[in-house]
Order: structure tokens, then C-alpha cells, then sequence
């Protein structure tokens, strides 16, 4: 039982975020990863227009202007007219909420290791397709951009450059999660071992003695299994107050 919560504890700081899997993309031998830039709104102007766009994540609605209707789900960039401060359009969606195609990736032609460029076309203009041309320049002196250029030319086809830090080809490929796990488990080894060597030889124990601090661990165990019922019990009682109306309903 106790097993199942450690496990449980590091899947968990493992896999904690909840990223888009096709921001993450390889190109050759870099790896690039948009999902570091999905807390950000970056902002823009062009024309008569100002443009918000969240890389990789959903735009907060209140950098789109003032809107009548409500906003469709998934929009990760939007167009806000400057002269009313009104929402104007929608610039694309994200993958997973309906819209097609999803997006779209290649490497930032200047060369290898220079940044990504990321397509959306699943947003409408005028009745027709939408071009979104996205380039993500690698500037290792810009950490979390807030700005970015936009240019519309020809109509309905946008060109926006970005240029980050977090657009540059990771150099590692352990997560901070990772890394804390492998410590945690080179720890747990160093002091299991040289706990048994230290009891085995100059106190001369043996058997389950042998391991580091017995009686500390096994009271913990104990500690920890009486915290389990406890919360389980608890869960227990809770639940059975909400359902015990509609049972009662049930056998009338
Ligand atoms: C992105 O769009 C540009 C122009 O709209 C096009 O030339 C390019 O091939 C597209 N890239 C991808 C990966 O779709």
C-alpha cells in the first residue's frame, strides 16, 4: 500500500504538466519544445490591428477585445480590432478542439538549430483560409518574450516572428522531475548501504537490524498506514451522508 503512494508521488512529479505533445518536435538531432512558452501572451501590432497569441496554449480571451458572442474554444491567438478595442477574429486553434488541420511544423530555414516554425490554418478570414506563419527565431538573450511582429501580406496571410530563448534546441533531455528522482534514488541507496556496512561491521549487528534506523522506519510505516484508514474512513462516512437520501428515495 504505502509502495502504491510512492509510486503514485513520483508518477506524478514526473509527468506534472499537462503540455501539447506536437509542440514538442525534432528536427535532425534538436529538440524543440513550444510548451515553454504556453504560460505567455505575446503581444503585437500591425495595421489596424493589435494580435495576442499564447505558443502552445489557450490565449486568455481578455487580451481579444470586447466581444458580443462568446469566444469558441481552443483559440490560441486572436486578432482585436484597435480602434474599438473589439474582438476582430480568431487567428487559430489548438490541436484537440475540433479544427483542422492541426498545426503545423519545420525547422526555421536559416539552418539547423535556429529555431521552428509553427503553421496554423484552421481559423477562417473573409469566408476563406487563414494563414498563420509563425517563426520562432532562437535568441538566447530574450526569456519569456512579450512581444512580437506581425505583417499581413497578402490578405489573410500573416507573418509573425517571435524571437526566444525557449525557441532554441534543448540541451538536456532530463526534466528537472527526472533529475530530483535519480537523486532521491542514489540517496536512498548511499544510506541504505552504507547504514548496513556501518551496523554489520562496527556494531556487529545482523539480521533485520542491519538496516539503517529499524525501529524509526517501521514506526513511520506504522505512522503512515494509520494515516491511510484514517482518510480512508473519513472518505468513507463523507460519502455515505450524500448518498444516504437517494438510497432512502430508492426503496420507496
Ligand atoms: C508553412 O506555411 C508556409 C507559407 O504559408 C509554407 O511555405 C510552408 O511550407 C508551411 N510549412 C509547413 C510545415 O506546413
Amino acid at each position: 500500500m504505502d509502495l502504491f503512494f510512492l509510486v503514485l508521488i513520483l508518477l506524478n512529479i514526473i509527468q506534472i504538466d499537462g503540455s501539447l505533445e506536437s509542440c514538442r518536435q525534432t528536427f535532425g538531432s534538436h529538440k524543440y519544445d513550444l510548451n515553454q512558452l504556453s504560460d505567455l501572451t505575446i503581444l503585437g501590432t500591425g495595421g489596424l490591428f493589435r494580435y495576442a497569441l499564447t505558443p502552445c496554449g489557450l490565449v486568455p480571451t481578455n487580451t481579444c477585445g470586447k466581444n458580443t458572442l462568446p469566444f469558441e474554444r481552443g483559440m490560441t491567438s486572436c486578432q482585436e480590432r484597435i480602434a474599438t478595442a473589439t474582438f476582430e477574429a480568431s487567428m487559430g486553434f489548438l490541436d484537440g478542439y475540433g479544427k483542422s488541420p492541426n498545426l503545423q511544423f519545420s525547422e526555421n530555414p536559416q539552418g539547423p538549430g535556429t529555431g521552428i516554425i509553427m503553421n496554423i490554418s484552421n481559423a477562417l478570414c473573409n469566408g476563406g483560409p487563414r494563414l498563420v506563419k509563425i517563426t520562432f527565431i532562437c535568441d538566447k538573450n530574450i526569456k519569456k518574450p512579450t512581444t512580437m511582429s506581425v505583417s499581413e501580406n497578402p490578405a489573410c496571410q500573416f507573418t509573425v516572428t517571435i524571437k526566444a530563448a525557449e525557441a532554441c534546441p534543448l540541451t538536456k533531455d532530463l526534466t528537472g522531475g527526472a533529475i530530483f528522482i535519480i537523486i532521491l534514488f542514489v540517496l536512498v541507496i548511499v544510506y541504505v548501504v552504507s547504514g548496513v556496512l556501518y551496523n554489520r561491521f562496527k556494531r556487529k549487528e545482523t539480521g533485520l537490524a542491519l538496516l539503517p534506523h529499524v525501529s524509526f522506519w517501521l514506526h513511520l510505516g506504522e505512522l503512515s498506514l494509520h494515516g491511510c484508514k484514517f482518510t480512508w474512513n473519513c472518505i468513507r462516512r463523507c460519502s455515505w451522508q450524500t448518498s444516504t437520501p437517494s438510497t432512502a428515495y430508492e426503496s420507496v
